[in-house]
């Protein structure tokens, strides 16, 4: 058997194609039913045997990546998510050995796309191959739920359905590839911030419910009617924290946008423009990347394909 020192596994972003919110739980969570979209933003990380040496912490973090000021939110300790993953194998299956984690991050930071949730994901999957666990994808997303509730989601990836507090999944059949076009913000937004003002603004949260359209539109690989059901229920929550992504959404829909919704907690904005095939994709893409641009208020436009697969050693 070869024996790996380094391990890198890409993994992705996600965007949320429903986010539907239930009232505030006992345990500080909510019940949703989140309808995760993998796309083809990624972060990359590497986990690398450290040096032996007496008194190694049993992971070290280092960061790089294109988002500027943003890589200043991540924490580089043992409150990092993935630092926490690295500790979580290693105690369950007692064969951790010191670590330097290298995140390679192009995911927005604190943007709602579940950067550090993906982050942890990657990380398992790379100390399990290092540390030769191999434990199996059951025991993998067990241990994922355990981190957070999107966690699990960045094992799995493509389309699926997540119920409880996120971390229950189930896949979704969606034939359809879409292009996405991100605007992130200058700022950051917390999501346990987010849950909290959507608590104060939606005391009688219903249970909640997948919307069929949504469903039958995936099915069909519609881009128009997906982009006319996409719905989240954190929206008004994050508006009512950052009003101006209110001018962002609409620049975006004015611009001809299928449809446009804040990302999970927020603050990215996310644009449906089309599926792959569209004759008139890229031209929609152009204007509403232009648009967005022309507000002053995205520190970046990206664009992402979607669905894509979950992490995957490389
Ligand atoms: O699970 P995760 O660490 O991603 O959650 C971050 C915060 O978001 C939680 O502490 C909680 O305040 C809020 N949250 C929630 N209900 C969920 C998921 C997250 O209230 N289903």
């Amino acid at each position: 058997m070869t024996v790996n020192t380094t391990v890198t596994v890409r993994v992705p972003a996600k965007v949320n194609l429903q986010l539907a919110v239930g009232p505030g739980r006992e345990d500080g969570f909510h019940d949703l039913v989140n309808v995760f979209h993998a796309v083809s933003l990624f972060d990359e990380v590497t986990v690398k045997a450290a040096p032996p040496r007496q008194s190694n912490p049993l992971t070290a973090l280092t960061a790089s990546g294109e988002m500027g000021s943003h890589l200043a939110r991540v924490p580089l300790n043992e409150t990092n998510l993935a630092s926490r993953a690295a500790r979580l194998l290693a105690e369950e299956t007692g064969r951790g050995t010191p670590v330097a984690i290298h995140l390679d991050k192009h995911i927005p930071v604190a943007g709602g796309m579940a950067g550090g949730s993906a982050d942890a994901a990657a990380t398992l999957i790379a100390c399990d191959r290092l540390w030769g666990c191999d434990l199996s994808e059951e025991r993998l997303l067990e241990l994922a739920a355990r981190l957070g509730s999107d966690v699990a989601f960045g094992l799995v990836g493509a389309t699926a359905l997540g119920t409880g507090r996120g971390e229950v999944l189930e896949p979704m059949s969606s034939p359809g590839r879409y292009r996405w076009v991100f605007a992130l913000s200058k700022r950051g937004l917390s999501t346990a911030e987010v849950f909290g003002e959507y608590d104060r603004l939606r005391p009688d949260a219903p249970t909640p419910r997948l919307d069929p359209r949504l469903e039958k539109a995936l099915v069909a690989g519609d881009a128009v009617a997906l982009g006319g059901v996409l719905s989240n229920d954190l929206q008004p929550a994050a508006l009512s924290l950052l009003p101006e992504l209110e001018r962002t959404l609409a620049a975006g829909r004015h611009a001809g946008a299928l449809g446009a919704l804040v990302s999970g907690s927020g603050p990215t904005c996310a644009f449906l423009v089309g599926d792959l095939e569209d004759p008139e994709l890229l031209e929609r893409e152009a204007e509403v990347v232009a648009a967005l641009g022309g507000t002053g208020l995205c520190e970046r436009v990206v664009t992402a394909d979607g669905d894509v697969p979950g992490a995957t050693i490389v």
